[in-house]
């Protein structure tokens, strides 16, 4: 979507993009069993510089380093908060922190939503699962700038009512009017109160009115849903160059230097995680 911009920080980070800056945890909130989000502060109170799709290399000292993604818009607030899931030793390590703790940061990296070329055009933003999480950075953003876009839709689907982020966000989002917001679950556990759709979320598409010239779709989601999205989206007319997709692979560098997170000739770490579809090698090669 965005043409590669980070060899380095940008914003108000640090000279150098291989040495993590210090943060502090302001605050915690579960958002599932699995997730919790973290609101950090920079003990010199500046901003962290980031848009919405970009992402952090987080670092827990003695353990190591993931990337995570910017989960807040940046015109809220000189706060960044990540959405972590408990996946391993770096998330489970954070997910014992506490308030008042010091975690590490290099970032932002990678390419961005640019706003730019959302402005003025209806938005199609659906997400699946933890992609909500990145996504919830651009949708404050458009909530924040709402004159400067068409209509907007949000489609979000999960596993399982308990699997929803965000819970109260959607909830509110559907009800200020501001966007057409649907959620839907996969699977209702017996005993589980829901009110949503059920079913996978290539459902929702179908039934979308949608004008292909002036609609932007955006996608985020676990590698399987962007097959079967995209397949929804073209059967409604829109052209690759309509669909941007924010992709992840197993990094180290987050700079560009170590060649781990290659898709084809690219690097998602430095011409990704944004990505115009058209930009890209085929759905095979990259799923
Ligand atoms: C650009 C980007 C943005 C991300 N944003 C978020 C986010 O907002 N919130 C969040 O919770 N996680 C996010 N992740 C995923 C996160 O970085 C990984 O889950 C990371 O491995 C967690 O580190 P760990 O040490 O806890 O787990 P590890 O011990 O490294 O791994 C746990 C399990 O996850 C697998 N794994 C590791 N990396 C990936 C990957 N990139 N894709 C699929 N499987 C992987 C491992 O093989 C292992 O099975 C993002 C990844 C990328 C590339
Ligand atoms: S993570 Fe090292 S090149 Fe992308």
């Amino acid at each position: 979507m965005k043409p590669r911009t980070t060899s380095g920080v940008q914003g108000n980070g640090p000279a150098s993009v291989y040495e993590p800056f210090l943060c502090e945890i302001e605050s915690i909130r579960d958002l599932t069993r699995t997730e919790k989000i973290f609101r950090l502060i920079r003990p010199d109170g500046l901003a962290f510089g980031h848009r919405p799709g970009q992402f952090m290399q987080v670092s827990v000292f003695g353990i190591g380093e993931a990337p995570i993604s910017v989960s807040s818009s940046p015109i809220r607030g000189d706060y960044l908060e990540l959405a972590v899931r408990k996946a391993g030793r770096l998330t489970g390590a954070m997910h014992n922190l506490s308030p008042g703790d010091s975690i590490g940061l290099r970032g932002p990296f990678g390419t961005f939503f640019d706003s730019s070329a959302l402005e003025g055009m209806d938005l199609l933003l659906i997400s699946g699962g933890c992609g909500l999480a990145p996504m919830r950075s651009l949708i404050q953003y458009v909530e924040d700038r709402r004159a400067d876009f068409g209509r907007v839709t949000i489609l979000y689907g999960a596993k399982s009512p308990g699997d929803v982020l965000y819970r109260d966000e959607l909830a509110k989002w559907r009800q200020a009017g501001a966007f057409a917001c649907q959620v839907t679950v996969d699977d209702v556990p017996d005993g589980t109160c829901w009110d949503g759709h059920l079913g996978l979320i290539t459902r929702l598409i179908p039934p979308l009115r949608i004008d292909p010239v002036r609609t932007v779709a955006v996608v985020v989601g676990p590698p399987v849903m962007y097959r079967f999205v995209i397949e929804e989206l073209h059967a409604k007319g829109l052209q690759d160059s309509h669909i941007i997709v924010s992709l992840e692979r197993h990094m180290k560098c987050g700079i560009g230097k170590c060649g781990h997170c290659a898709i084809g000739h690219l690097y998602c770490c430095i011409d990704g995680p944004v990505f115009r579809l058209d930009t890209l090698p085929s759905l095979s090669e990259i799923l």
